[in-house]
């Protein structure tokens, strides 16, 4: 058995608007092992993209635990958290905020780049990563220049190069259809798995739910095991 990589304890968020107390998330428990793959469907509005936020430090729980680690992401810190973010964590949303002035090969080069990377070397991954992921024919194309499949497997190839611990995936293939959908998770997945790093996904797609390891439907504030 892998250690636990991710471990959510009874988190509970409460968003406080003028007029109520919105209790999205009220007992939100399950542990991921290092390596794995967690999948998470739920209705619209059911708190998914809350819980990615909480557990990448985005916003605060109002109860509960979250530890991924060593670390208690709901205990740390602006400072912590931001350098958590940077070293540990790989964002994939549904919409890929590629930077539209630079290219795909830089694109996935720069979060390697801010991190002190030497360029010569931040190229080599980023062009390494682009190859698997079946763009290396593509390094030179601006985003606009790509597919919206193309581009969503350009921010899984970004995810990737900082080596994280934990991918958080919101939506990564909500725009793509059925077939592009398919590909890009299927090679979300398969690095993850060549590269060893835990994976939390969420999606209204329940067909592209059954992939995962663990795979919960989120309803009410719980999740349930599917
Ligand atoms: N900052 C906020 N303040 C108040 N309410 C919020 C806030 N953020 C989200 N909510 C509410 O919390 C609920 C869950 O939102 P969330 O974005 O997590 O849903 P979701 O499951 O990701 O939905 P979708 O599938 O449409 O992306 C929604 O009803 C939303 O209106
Ligand atoms: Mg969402």
């Amino acid at each position: 058995m892998n250690e636990i990589l991710l471990e959510v304890a009874k988190v509970r968020k409460v968003f406080t608007t003028v007029s109520e107390n919105l209790e999205v998330l009220k007992d939100i428990t399950f542990s991921a092992p290092a390596g794995s793959i967690v999948v998470i469907t739920g209705q619209s509005g059911c708190g998914k993209s809350t819980l990615l936020h909480l557990i990448g430090g985005l916003e605060a729980v109002t109860g509960g635990v979250i530890r991924v680690g060593e670390m208690e992401v709901s205990k740390m810190g602006e400072r912590d958290l931001t350098l958590y973010r940077r070293k540990t964590l790989g964002f994939i949303f549904q919409l890929h905020l590629l930077l539209k002035e630079f290219t795909a090969l830089e694109n996935v080069a720069i979060p390697a780049l801010i991190d002190g990377v030497p360029k010569t070397e931040a190229f080599q991954k980023a062009a390494h990563l682009l190859n698997q992921v079946g763009l290396s024919g593509r390094l030179k194309h601006f985003p606009p220049e790509l597919s919206g499949g193309e581009r969503q497997r350009v921010a899984v190839a970004r995810a990737l190069i900082n080596d994280p611990l934990l991918i958080l995936a919101d939506e990564p293939t909500g725009n793509l259809d059925e077939g592009n959908a398919r590909v890009v998770q299927e090679q979300l997945f398969s690095l993850a798995r060549e590269y060893r790093k835990t994976v939390v996904l969420v999606t209204h797609d329940r067909e592209l739910a059954r992939e995962g390891d663990q795979r919960f439907l989120l309803h009410e504030g719980v999740l349930h095991p599917l």
